[in-house]
């Protein structure tokens, strides 16, 4: 039998802090390369946006899965959400598929709970305040990412809409009455004086200035995942002490790097450190309070197998979803 999982099922057993554990753990085992997967097959929708392939085997866990995944950024004005999917969760004992769910929920959840592995190990311990920089899907993950490592107690909001970020400050502050949530007129005024900075836009150039920055802010990249986006400027990325998902796939998909160092800006190794690496101690963290620090983010397909089958887990646990004979 297979579980069939709708987003509500998804969004009743994925909690947060839960997803954080099973990322940081699955981060880890991937630098370790006790993982197998390759980078993603990115596929060109003609004038919609790109649909991606992401498989990957995660022994130890006894399961392999895909996650089939679409960004059409200009879905938000047509009504729709601009990231829509779904994962296929196998156990690697027979192939049996154990699952098919929904993965729009998924993935702002455990791409917001990587941001918050990268934020606990990078920035510093007091970090109270957060610059949002695009107020969509990711926002809201972000926001609830961020208040479960660090003490945050101010937000400021910037989307390039601004109808958006209004209306996602107030969806927010019924979650949040306790936040001071502010909306920005422009990326440098959410910028300026942030200990947080994440960009979670779908810009395709820079809303972060390195002239911004407060000292000692870290920032979670996130927006850009392709060769020719990016939404921090080179001297951003030259002076940060960086941190990725993945290496290999960083190098191939992240135009935040992929541009400065066609420019010359920097070379290659400097985007040499993995999350997995850091919190394995193979790596050093911050090293003042004053530095720079940035988690870059493509996403990477053994988070999305790793949530999923902490879904499956909970779901099957709770009695949630429908199970088929397909
Ligand atoms: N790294 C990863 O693992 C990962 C995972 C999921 C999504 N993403 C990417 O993150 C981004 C956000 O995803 P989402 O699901 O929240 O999308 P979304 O469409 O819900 O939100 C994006 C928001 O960015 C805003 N925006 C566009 N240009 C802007 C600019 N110049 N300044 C400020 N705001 C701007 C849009 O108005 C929109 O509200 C997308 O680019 C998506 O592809 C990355």
């Amino acid at each position: 039998m297979t579980l069939i999982l709708t987003r509500q099922d998804v969004e009743q057993v994925l909690k947060m802090r839960d997803c954080i554990e099973t990322i940081a753990e699955v981060m880890q085992r991937f630098s370790a390369g006790d993982t197998v997967m390759p980078v993603r097959l990115v596929t060109r929708v003609p004038e919609r946006g790109v649909h991606a392939a992401m498989p990957a085997v995660l022994p130890s866990l006894g399961v392999f899965g895909i996650k089939s995944v679409t960004v059409f950024p200009t879905n938000p004005s047509r009504g729709a959400p601009s990231i829509m999917g779904l994962v296929i969760l196998n156990e690697t004992d027979t192939g049996r598929p154990l699952a098919v769910m929904d993965a729009a929920y998924l993935t702002g959840i455990r791409t917001a709970a990587a941001s918050a592995v990268a934020t606990r190990l990078l920035a510093n311990p007091g970090a109270a305040s957060l610059a949002l920089i695009g107020a969509g899907v990711q926002a809201a993950t972000h926001l609830w990412a961020m208040c479960a490592v660090r003490p945050v107690k101010a937000v400021a909001v910037y989307d390039i809409d601004a109808q958006v970020a209004e209306s996602f400050i107030l969806a927010q502050l019924q979650r949040f009455p306790k936040l001071a949530f502010r909306q920005a007129v422009s990326p440098e005024d959410a910028i300026r004086g942030a200990d947080l900075v994440c960009t979670i836009s779908s810009s395709k150039t820079p809303v972060v200035d390195h002239s911004w920055l407060k000292p000692g802010a870290h920032i979670n990249g996130v927006g850009s995942h392709t060769p020719d986006a990016r939404e921090l400027d080179g001297p951003t990325v030259q002076a940060a002490r960086v941190a990725v998902d993945s290496r290999q796939a960083a190098l191939k998909e992240a135009g935040d790097f992929i541009l400065p160092i066609q420019e010359g800006l920097f070379a290659a190794e400097h985007v040499s450190d993995e999350i997995g690496e850091l919190l394995a101690g193979l790596k050093p963290g911050r090293a003042s309070a004053d530095q720079i620090t940035l988690y870059k983010s493509v996403g990477i397909a053994v988070q999305d197998v790793a949530a999923a089958r902490l879904v499956y887990e909970r779901a099957a646990a709770q009695g949630v979803g429908v199970e088929v004979a397909l």
